[in-house]
């Protein structure tokens, strides 16, 4: 089992490893008094986990609903926010108690804002179930909703209370889920940890990665917790990937996306002259090994129109992460015109 702890404000213990949703419970009760759970999860996640997850709760003297919302970035929407209101309401969840969520970077996104926003605030647990979201998408406080089809356009920060990642949950990921996951694997390799780079693989990472990414994401975030400098490196790919899944009416999954975005990046650096020789390689090298697509030109053509909606753009300019060497991320302030391939 691997231990990491963010040290910000009050801080939160993140545990992963095979079984540690065995945690569940007595990490819950820790940390609240009440003794009532709103568990959140998508139509899409296993029954066996979100059934573990209960049993682990009831264990610690929980009683604990579930509210499964329709699996997919469409749910991202202030109207399934509404939907968590009206079932954390009619559970008569307090501040006392707990939101657990068990699910991907969807379901947390999303239960993460209606925790931080329910009474001005619930204890959020995360039990991150995807590669993505044990990588990266369970820490750093990030919380929000898509609006008129700009991605995570409505949101806030709030850092959960605990992370759980059960590694054993990724063994039921449908096999291109496992492959989009390592499009952000691959993102912590390229920013900061060449190393990581060498281990991906088709095969699920094991916990050392996760490990390593997610300890990578919370040293960014503690000393940038409000992404206003060092953090927006962890932005690597994301400027051209959010535009590719928002043109692509998100049917591009989010890690496949990234890992289109980083070459884009990758090439763009090389224009400018910033990027050296031989990081294009490297990076195209553990895509494909990773099984992710590579071939990002034609993913991009439509997608130019939305990198001026990113959030990241003043309407002027946009601030692109681009890469000076492996492990050497560089921010730039480009305009739309200097973005083009
Ligand atoms: N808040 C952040 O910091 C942050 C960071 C990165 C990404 N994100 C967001 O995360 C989202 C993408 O997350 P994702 O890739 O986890 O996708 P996702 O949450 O949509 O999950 C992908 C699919 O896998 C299914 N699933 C989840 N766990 C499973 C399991 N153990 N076994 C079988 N199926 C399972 C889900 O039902 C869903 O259909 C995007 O909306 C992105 O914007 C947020």
């Amino acid at each position: 089992m691997e231990k990491l702890f963010f040290s910000l404000g009050p801080g939160y213990e993140v545990s992963i490893g095979n079984g540690a949703s065995a945690l569940l419970g007595s990490a819950a009760a820790a940390l609240t008094e009440g003794r009532l759970a709103a568990i959140v999860t998508d139509a899409g996640v296993p029954r066996e986990h979100v059934e573990l997850c209960r049993a682990r709760l009831a264990d610690a003297g929980f009683a604990a609903g579930v509210f499964a919302i329709k699996a997919g970035e469409a749910s991202k929407s202030l109207d399934t926010v509404e939907d968590l209101y009206s079932f954390f309401s009619g559970l008569g969840i307090t501040r006392s108690d707990a939101v657990v969520y068990v699910g991907g970077g969807v379901v947390g996104d999303i239960a993460g804002f209606a925790a931080a926003t329910y009474l001005r605030g619930v204890k959020l647990i995360a039990v991150p179930t995807t590669v993505i979201s044990q990588t990266d998408s369970a820490y750093g406080g990030k919380t929000g909703v898509d609006h008129l089809g700009i991605k995570n356009a409505i949101g806030c920060f709030r850092h959960p209370a605990a992370v759980i990642a059960d590694t054993a949950f990724l063994e039921t990921l449908p096999e291109n889920e496992r492959v989009s996951g390592m499009g952000e694997v691959v993102k912590y390799g390229a920013i900061a940890a060449p190393q990581i780079l060498d281990s991906v693989s088709r095969a699920l990472p094991d916990e050392r990665i996760i490990a390593a990414c997610a300890a990578i994401k919370l040293r960014f975030c503690e000393k940038d917790e409000f992404d206003l400098n060092e953090r927006r490196a962890l932005n690597f790919g994301h400027t051209f990937g959010h535009a590719i899944e928002s043109a692509s009416g998100f049917t591009v999954p989010h890690g496949q996306a990234v890992a289109y975005g980083m070459l884009a990046a990758i090439r763009l650096g090389e224009r400018l002259g910033v990027t050296e020789t031989g990081v294009y390689s490297a990076v195209e090298n553990a895509c494909g090994r990773a099984g992710l697509d590579t071939r990002w030109e034609r993913a991009l053509g439509e997608a130019y129109p939305y990198l001026i909606k990113d959030k990241k753009s003043d309407g002027r300019t946009i601030d692109a992460v681009l890469l000076k060497r492996l492990g050497e991320p560089v921010r730039m302030k480009l305009k739309p015109e200097e973005m083009k391939l």
